[in-house]
């Protein structure tokens, strides 16, 4: 028997009717750990949903929001502006990759996608090759629930209910090799090729129609595929040579996720438009970000001065308590060291899921900076049931975990120890030894 009290709630991304009869209920959270409604402290091994990337209930964050909320709750974004919009924006381009200096303000991963989406139409249309429409996402790419993001997305699931989607939108190959690349340490060896079905989609749409391929630098919904070697060199070389704008979609990598503030930095690879979220604020307030090279922005700026440029935009973008918020983490992440604190600990994190190679189950592991994936074999018949037992399994021991499909998908806060490594891992183990 569920508690009527939780009738009302349909949950999001949650098999309702199992959470409904055996709930777990988070009432706060502090550094590493949430505390649950029976007072039990939780270790967070999955920095939220990949987004309290400072750990919970910072002190400036916290104070930030307290004090924005008390001098200014709203001002119109649309013709209008207020000072810590342009603080914000000037503060995120400084440690952007080197070019992406424009940002657009946007609530959540999905609407910066969206956005992203219809500035690369646009921008060609703009400058005057308004042919170039298609959009080309990736297999297994997760890039939030709007109707553009399923339509470039990849993953099955999130896309099968829902209808034909946008026309005039297709995927390349996904870069998963397990049999090549199972148990690699950090980005595999094999599958820079993959980036070449671009050119099969160039030689089949022609390079005229194409306005964009967006990626996830690490695909992280989908069971967290780390980028082969050369794979995004490659993809930009070809985007270059075809006039094409390449996206990364980075709402999980960005903010210190992979070792640097942002992939395109720890890969060396810089994207044309770049997407954010998540950890922008630290996951206190939605918000999220598109960051655009200044040469795209230029082009949108032409015609009469009193026109608008661009028609697209949120009336809650560069919400005042969202950009508060976003300055609140930006000092600390800064203060704290933590947009570079994954190079530190990666090594060990590594090493330490790495040790479940040969715990039953286990199919392989992956992993990059503060990333980690865990796949298992999936039960006979049933996808996703054994991973999903063994979220339960964690839960009921005091470590959230996250699963999708069968992989254990790990994005720890980077304020991580050691023992705290040590504490989720051994955990785990556990967990699969116990698992059927
Ligand atoms: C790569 C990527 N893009 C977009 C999104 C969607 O973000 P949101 O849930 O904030 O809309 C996510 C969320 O996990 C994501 O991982």
């Amino acid at each position: 028997m569920s508690d009527p009290k939780l009738d009302a709630y349909w949950m999001p991304f949650t098999a309702n009717r199992q959470f409904k009869k055996s709930p777990r209920l988070i009432t706060g959270a502090d550094g590493m750990y949430f505390t649950d409604d029976k007072g039990r402290q939780v270790l967070d091994s999955i920095a939220g949903l990949w987004c309290v990337n400072a750990g919970h209930n910072r002190p400036r964050i916290v104070q930030a929001i307290q004090n924005q909320a008390a001098e200014l709750d709203f001002a119109p974004p649309f013709q209008m502006a207020h000072p810590k919009a342009f603080e914000l924006a000037t503060r995120l381009a400084a440690i952007a990759p080197e070019g992406l200096n424009k940002v657009f303000f946007t609530n959540s991963g999905s609407e910066s996608v969206e956005t992203a989406l219809k500035m690369a139409i646009a921008y060609h249309r703009v400058r005057g090759e308004g042919a170039r429409t298609r959009l080309i996402g990736r297999e297994r790419g997760y890039h939030g629930v709007n109707f553009g993001g399923i339509s470039v997305g990849g993953m099955v699931a999130n896309r099968k209910m829902f209808g034909s989607m946008l026309g005039g939108v297709d995927h390349i190959r996904h870069t998963h090799d397990p049999a090549r690349n199972a148990f690699t340490v950090g980005q595999p060896a094999h599958g820079a090729e993959f980036a070449e079905d671009l050119e099969r989609l160039i030689a089949l749409h022609d390079a005229s129609t194409i306005a964009a391929v967006i990626v996830e630098p690490v695909a992280g919904s989908t069971g967290v595929l780390i980028p082969p070697q050369g794979y995004l060199q490659r993809l930009r070389e070809i985007c270059d040579k075809h006039g094409i704008l390449l996206i990364f979609d980075e709402v999980i990598t960005g903010f210190g996720r992979t070792g640097q503030p942002f992939a395109a930095q720890t890969f060396g690879v810089t994207p044309d438009l770049m997407t954010v979220a998540k950890g922008l604020t630290n996951g206190s307030v939605p918000m999220g970000a598109v960051f655009a090279k200044q040469g795209i922005y230029d082009t949108f700026m032409n015609g009469p001065e009193h026109l608008i440029e661009f028609f697209h935009g949120y009336t809650y973008s560069a919400h005042p308590l969202a950009c508060a918020a976003a300055l609140g983490t930006l000092d600390t992440y800064a203060e704290d060291g933590l947009l570079t604190r994954a190079t530190q600990m990666q090594a060990m994190f590594a090493e330490a899921l790495h040790s479940l190679r040969g715990e039953p189950h286990v199919i392989d592991v992956r992993n990059i900076g503060l990333v980690g994936g865990i796949e298992l074999a999936g039960l006979p018949g049933e996808p996703a049931k054994r991973a999903f037992n063994i979220f339960l399994d964690c839960w009921d021991k005091g470590v959230l975990i996250r699963t999708t499909g069968d992989t254990i998908a790990m994005s720890p806060p980077l304020i991580i120890e050691p023992q705290h490594i040590e504490h989720i891992i051994a955990t785990v183990r556990a967990a699969l030894r116990r698992a059927a």
